[in-house]
């Protein structure tokens, strides 16, 4: 197959560049961006070409400013502690939307492991991976695919992902590469186990009960651990390995390596969101903005792309309500605890349906998914 150079089709037949046919033969490879890596391109595909203007010259993040470290030691013998810890978690989810944890109880070896073998799961030979290539992630369990939304009309990003989603059920580990199995069952029983308790640390410091988020819907505990390899790029100027976006979930726990990239917009400033070893970044998403009325906000970040590279993150994301089968009809609205007369509901009551028809149509676009759904 040919990847046209994107320089090519810049200087010389802007006017026959035809996107689509552009698109259709990138994800016929099934070899993702790391295929054009190592076929060697100097010139990305046009198709990459991102809308957002001056990443370089807005990417300088900004150091005054540093996203909350939360440190989660003792947390549960010392009753003082935990109610500092609280006020800390309700800080950073109402200014930042996101923030790291440190001393969370998930040994370093089982992180960097996940890392390595999310690592070797890419970098292994492209005919090993070309048969997970798909987009239909609740139905095969484990994909392998490049841009989740790569015909929406947006730019695609520089990244490829590896997708395990585990429902409530456990998950077939047969299904997962054999390259990475045994460190992905181990990562999905420890972060399974934090998100669980993160989620009930949001509750209660949004003021419900500890069990509140885990009980909104116990068909709901599905989680999506997405692997993202975003490889070296030789223009990193031109394009970004994830686009500006908000997470269409409650709450992720993403893992990253230590090459950096992750920046979030705050106070309309992009800030860097530094790689700590060991420690494990917290965000809030859309839905929990949804529910919890804005209490807690789902804030904008996207990735740089790099010449350095492959960069490696997992994110892992929770209390996910996306299947077509069962929980489409629920309705999510402000939760009533939240509201009064002086908080009135800020957001319409609606279905899960509606809110990711919305979310995927629109792709990664830079707007706020929750806006068409304001009161
Ligand atoms: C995501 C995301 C950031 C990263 O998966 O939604 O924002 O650093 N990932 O990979
Ligand atoms: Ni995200």
């Amino acid at each position: 197959m040919e990847i046209k150079s994107g320089n090519l089709l810049h200087e010389n037949i802007d006017s026959t560049y035809d996107k689509l046919a552009e698109l259709k033969a990138f994800d016929e490879t099934k070899a993702g961006v790391l295929g054009l890596v190592r076929r060697g391109v100097t010139k990305i595909p046009r198709m990459f070409y991102s809308k957002e203007l001056n990443i370089t010259e807005n990417s300088n993040g900004n150091t005054k400013l540093s996203v909350p470290v939360i440190d989660l030691k003792n947390r549960n013998n010392d009753p003082a502690l935990r109610v500092e810890i609280l006020n800390q978690i309700r800080t950073a989810c109402k200014e930042w939307g996101f923030f790291q944890v440190i001393n969370h109880g998930i040994p370093v070896s089982v992180l960097d492991e996940m890392i390595d073998g999310t690592l070797k799961f890419h970098e292994q030979d492209e005919d090993l991976k070309k048969p997970y290539y798909s987009r239909d992630l609740v139905k095969k369990g484990v994909t392998y695919f490049s841009n989740m939304s790569l015909f929406s009309g947006n730019p695609a990003d520089w990244r490829d992902t590896l997708d395990i989603v585990v429902g409530p059920e456990s998950l077939k580990s047969d299904n997962v590469p054999e390259i990475c199995r045994d460190i992905v069952v181990e990562f999905l029983h420890n972060i399974r186990q934090l998100g669980s308790f993160m989620a009930e640390l949001l509750s209660e410091a949004l003021g419900l009960n500890p069990s509140y988020l885990n009980d909104l819907n116990p068909s709901d505990r599905r989680i999506f651990i997405m692997g993202h390899c975003y490889p070296p790029c030789p223009e990193p100027e031109l394009t970004v390995g994830a686009t500006t976006h908000t997470d269409a979930n409650f709450f992720t726990l993403l893992l990253q390596d230590q090459l950096g990239g992750l920046q979030v917009l705050h106070e309309g400033k992009w800030v860097n969101v530094p790689a700590l070893h060991g420690a494990l970044v917290v965000n809030i998403g859309d839905l929990l903005q949804l529910v919890s009325n804005d209490k807690f906000v789902s804030v904008y970040h996207r990735v740089l792309s790099q010449k350095v590279g492959p960069r490696i993150s997992i994110a892992s994301s929770f209390l996910n309500v996306h299947d077509p089968n069962e929980s489409d009809l629920k309705i999510y609205g402000p939760i009533k605890e939240l509201t009064s007369a002086e908080n009135p509901p800020i957001y319409k009551d609606i279905t899960i349906k509606d809110f990711y028809g919305h979310y995927f149509a629109k792709g990664l676009d830079g707007h706020s998914s929750l806006e068409p759904f304001k009161l």
